[in-house]
């Protein structure tokens, strides 16, 4: 394949693998941003007929992240990506809940920064926060999410699979629990949305929060769903504008290749999810039979991860030179979840899973996408062998 960033002009043929950081805009979705820039310039909230057509391409957006991910798709609601959608659900819940008496959060271990990083801020502000672990493969049990519940739970945050090991999570056992304790139940869906049959009445989520950049969409827009009666405090104040739980004028172009990523990857998902599911679990025999003692991380069974996303830690190898020597190689894998790997310090979702500090530090996930086939994880084997080598660590034969 040729990876998504031929505008950079890589030297060598580029192979992209980390489509848990990002993904490629489809040609669909960047034709229909660009029209609608063209076209749907006008201020949705104007009530002349420039104005209503931009309101009704951005209802058109919702409707079809309703058709992917279901749902009213009133309650759908546009941000500014997954990061504030959390955001958004944490801080707007929790506010909420503390009207009712209630500041006691339960959060598991595993979720992402946004949601993590917002739990902090609650507890610093006075919120009982309790982190619940992951097991071994980075599934939390739904037992665990259960004991940690107090009649003062205000808020229970678990995501539906995990950005970093893939690991899907029981959302729906835990939203069974929540409801017992008439707790809000928030859940991420940010890295499993457009990957795996999704439908938020059937979750059971209260809250659920979607990014368009992981499925193939524009950045810097993403979707809070907030269940009908659902009562969350916005962040924002100042408009009227999605129904005033996020004012601020629409980033229509932004809206609309949401609503079409989400088009595409509904039609799509079945048939993919079945080929990524395959072509992942080749590609971790792969890398486990090239050399450098690859140790895989997250569930052993395929059924229980996303589609395609393959990790792995390296004991006693140098994590950052084996991700520079593939990327010196036009390889793209990432260390963990992209938000850390600027700085590469070990992740806190295999710390949490118990894998040692040392072994943490050399952490290697790696991503297919609707672009990727054989002939990419032939390439990664094939830099990884060299990688390894560099190392002095034996590489399996070739
Ligand atoms: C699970 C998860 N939640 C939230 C986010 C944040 O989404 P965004 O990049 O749209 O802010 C990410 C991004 O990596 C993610 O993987």
């Amino acid at each position: 394949m040729s990876g998504p960033g031929r505008g950079v002009a890589p030297a060598a043929r580029e192979v992209y693998l980390d489509h848990a950081a990002t993904t490629p805009m489809r040609s669909e979705v960047a034709q229909a941003v660009a029209d609608a820039g063209l076209r749907l310039w006008a201020n949705p909230s104007s009530v002349h007929a420039a104005g209503r057509r931009a309101r009704a391409a951005v209802d058109g957006a919702r409707a079809r992240l309703a058709g992917l991910l279901g749902g009213n798709p009133h309650h759908w609601v546009f941000t500014s990506g997954g990061t504030e959608a959390n955001n958004l659900a944490v801080q707007g819940a929790a506010r909420a809940a503390a009207r009712r008496g209630r500041r006691h959060l339960v959060v598991s271990a595993i979720e992402h920064h946004s949601v993590l990083d917002t739990a902090e801020a609650l507890r610093r502000v006075g919120w009982q926060v309790d982190l619940v672990p992951p097991g071994p493969d980075g599934r939390v049990a739904a037992a665990d999410v259960r004991a940690a519940l107090r009649p003062n739970t205000g808020l229970c945050c678990l995501m539906v699979a995990n950005n970093e090991v893939g690991a899907l999570q029981p959302v729906r056992d835990v939203a069974e629990a929540c409801r017992a304790v008439g707790a809000v139940l928030h859940a991420d869906a940010v890295a499993a949305a457009g990957r795996l049959p999704l439908c938020v009445d059937e979750l059971g989520a209260d809250l659920l929060s979607v990014s368009a950049h992981k499925i193939y969409g524009p950045k810097g827009v993403g979707a809070l769903y907030i269940r009908p009666g659902l009562e969350i405090e916005p962040l924002l104040h100042g408009g009227g504008q999605e129904r005033r739980w996020r004012p601020g004028t629409e980033n229509v172009p932004g809206i609309v290749g949401f609503g079409v990523a989400a088009d595409c990857a509904a039609a799509e998902l079945a048939a993919e999810g079945q080929r990524l599911r395959a072509l992942g679990a080749a590609l971790a025999d792969a890398v486990q039979a090239a050399g450098g003692g690859a140790v895989p991380t997250g569930p052993a069974d395929w059924g229980q991860r996303i589609p395609g996303l393959a990790s792995f830690v390296f004991p006693g190898m140098d994590g950052e030179a084996l991700l520079v020597s593939l990327d010196l190689q036009g390889v793209r894998a990432g260390a963990g979840s992209a938000c850390v790997s600027g700085s590469l310090r070990p992740s806190h979702v295999l710390l949490a899973m118990g894998v040692a500090p040392e072994a943490a530090a050399a952490a290697l996930r790696v991503s297919l996408g609707r672009e990727s086939g054989p002939g990419d994880i032939q390439a990664l084997v094939a830099a990884l062998r060299v990688a390894v080598r560099r190392q002095g660590a034996p590489a399996a034969a070739p």
